[in-house]
């Protein structure tokens, strides 16, 4: 497997500092930080949008290497992606992820992707979100099956492979619920095919969870509550990537 990287998620960070949480989490070991994008619309809760990313991303540091320490890790929950890339992109984001049932989705008319094919759409959005000159992440949420992913990973141009797939351990919309172990299959049958490929889990991971993640397959691990909730968030930190690397 690829490198372990551990992805605070900072839905679960004091909005009132945020500045100073993100720095903190950095502090505490974080390689990403895992940003949560809600609009109220494709999850029923609502977080923040470009603007706070931007100043968020100013406090913590410019953009480095890509998929390096500081990857502004930002988890598109919302409808129609392709209509806020650029806007990200200009915030400071470096990897856009969005949802594979929202692009396929996508009923807007300046769609930059081809609607009526269900199965490129992904692909032309993950073209596009490279062209911008950010990684693309595609995720998908636990009634979708992993099945789908692959005519996408299977694509022959680097310009149309994702750099990442999160696989959602939990419904999206909140913080803090019951880890779904019903979702490693999809970890293991994409680590099977891809050794190299960076896969995501996000929701309900700790200290508790974290092995079945692992021994699944995952590299890329989110967490929360776990993190943001500790009195020693380092420990926390220090933990779960020791499960991983394990
Ligand atoms: C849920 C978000 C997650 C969330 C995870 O929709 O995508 O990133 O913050 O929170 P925990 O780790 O508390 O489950
Ligand atoms: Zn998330």
């Amino acid at each position: 497997s690829p490198p372990a990287i551990i992805a605070p998620s900072i839905l679960s960070a004091d909005f009132g500092n945020l500045g100073k949480a993100c720095i903190d989490t950095m502090d505490h070991g974080a390689d990403w930080l895992h940003v949560d994008i809600m609009d109220g619309h494709f999850v029923p809760n609502m977080t923040f949008g470009a603007p706070i990313v931007t100043k968020i991303r100013e406090r913590v540091a410019p953009p480095g290497q890509p998929l390096g320490k500081g990857t502004f890790d930002c988890h598109m929950m919302i409808a129609e992606p392709h209509r806020w890339v650029k806007d990200f992109k200009s915030a400071g984001c470096d990897l856009y992820c969005f949802h594979y049932e929202a692009a396929i989705n996508s009923t807007a008319a300046e769609t930059p992707f081809d609607k009526s094919d269900e199965r490129t759409s992904p692909i032309k959005l993950i073209r596009y979100i490279h062209s911008l000159g950010m990684k693309a992440g595609i995720a998908i949420k636990p009634s979708t099956p992993v099945d789908v992913l692959w005519p996408i990973l299977a694509t022959e141009s680097a310009d149309e492979r994702p750099d990442m797939v999160l696989v959602m351990t939990v419904e999206p919309g909140f913080g803090g619920q019951s880890f779904m172990a019903s979702e490693l299959p999809k970890v293991s049958a994409l680590r099977a095919r891809y050794p190299d490929l960076n896969i995501e889990v996000d929701g309900g991971l700790s200290e508790k969870t974290i092995d079945q993640a692992a021994d699944a397959g995952a590299n890329v691990i989110v967490a929360g509550s776990a993190v943001f909730g500790a009195k020693d968030p380092a420990e926390v930190i220090r933990k779960l990537r020791e499960a991983v690397e394990r």
